[in-house]
């Protein structure tokens, strides 16, 4: 049976001011009514003969989370809470022990809550195909074909074909420096990891085991004495807390043997920036995306984030990211939002 195991655990730095501590960026309704996670959770729901989710996500999220499911009206697998973050290897762990104990052949869809996915039909076939390849015992991997050397991406080279759209991973490089990047678009046999990934759950502790013992058992003491309160896994917070921090990618992707890569076009984006937040968005014919109260003049190629609190106009501007909020107001040029972060950074350090 196919379990989605939804990813909810990152903070969402570079969309400061909307995307908070205790409000990030997944639970927010960025594009339409849903916030990311619920988008993330209703598409898992429409993929054929699939169990209720499981969200993995920080124990200070919990309410949201149930809050969130219960407005999509969605019956939850399971939310596991983590006391302290460990990165994705350990998240995904503690999932696939949920769910191999219930269903010890259990296949597991792993989402991140924070990306969009336009073609949905696509999706699903390619879904199916991984689907397969999973019951054989692969790491299966979803391949986007990249169009810019984005650093923060995980890097997939294919091998032999394994079946009709599928092929066995020759190397996978997690987030290569700019000029490897550059390398890899180049030369076009590359593609992006999506971040998405299907495996069973057993195979997935096999591979942990194996690359990454420490995370393994870190993972399994802390489940192993976790607290069940209604939907709520509360982990043992002192066994979690010995985990090594890494990624899923570092951790087992770049070293198993046994990955495999559905190639998929499905108009997949991740809305890690407000940069790819305004090229997913509808805009004017000026390029423009408007929210709330704005009103602009010779205005191009423009985010700008109206507030409830104020009106909004801008004149004579290109390419800028205006967002508003009850506390702070960011305005910064449209190229440079990905260093948002280190306006978050500052103010941490400034306490
Ligand atoms: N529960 C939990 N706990 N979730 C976490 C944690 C954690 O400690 N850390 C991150 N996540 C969630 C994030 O919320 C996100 O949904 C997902 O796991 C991926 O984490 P990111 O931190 O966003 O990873 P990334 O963007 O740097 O890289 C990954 O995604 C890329 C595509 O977007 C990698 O898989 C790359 O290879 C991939 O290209
Ligand atoms: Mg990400």
């Amino acid at each position: 049976m196919l379990h989605p195991v939804v990813l909810s655990g990152g903070s969402g730095t570079r969309l400061w001011p909307l995307s908070r501590q205790n409000q990030p960026k997944q639970f927010l309704s960025l594009i339409g009514d849903h916030s990311l996670f619920q988008e993330t959770v209703l598409r898992a729901s429409r993929l054929p003969g699939v169990q209720a989710p499981v969200t993995v996500c920080s124990d200070d999220h919990r309410f949201m989370v149930g809050e969130q499911l219960q407005g999509i009206g969605i019956a939850s697998g399971g939310i596991l809470l983590e006391p302290v973050a460990r990165n994705t290897a350990p998240a995904i762990a503690l999932a696939a022990l949920h769910v191999a104990s219930r269903d010890p052949d259990a296949l597991m869809l792993v989402m991140p809550a924070d990306h969009l996915i336009e073609d949905e039909a696509a999706f699903r076939d390619a879904v199916a195909v991984a689907r397969d390849l999973a019951e054989a015992g692969w790491l299966v991997t979803f391949g986007i074909r990249p169009d810019y050397a984005e650093t923060g991406y995980g890097y997939i080279l294919r091998g032999d074909e394994l079946a009709s759209g599928a092929y066995q991973v020759r190397r996978f490089v997690e987030k290569p420096d700019l000029a490897t990047a550059e390398r890899y678009v180049a030369e076009g046999t590359y593609a992006w990891n999506s971040g998405m990934f299907l495996f069973r759950a057993r195979r997935y502790l096999e591979e942990l085991q194996r690359h990454a013992p420490a995370i393994a058992a870190a993972a399994e003491r802390a489940y192993a004495h976790s607290r069940s309160d209604l939907d709520f896994v509360r982990v043992e917070a002192e066994a979690f807390a010995t985990s090594p921090s890494d990624s899923i990618d570092y951790a087992v992707m770049e070293k198993t043997d046994r990955a495999a890569v559905v190639p998929v076009s499905c108009g997949w984006s991740d809305i890690g920036s407000w940069s790819s937040l305004w090229s997913v968005a509808e805009r004017d014919e000026d390029g423009n995306r408007h929210e709330g109260d704005v009103i602009s003049v010779d205005t191009k190629g423009s985010l700008v984030r109206a507030s409830e609190r104020r009106m909004i106009a801008t004149l004579g501007v290109e390419d800028l990211v205006v967002i508003d909020t009850a506390d702070a107001t960011l305005v910064a040029r449209k190229d440079r939002v990905q260093d948002v972060k280190t306006i978050v950074d500052t103010l941490k350090a400034a306490g």
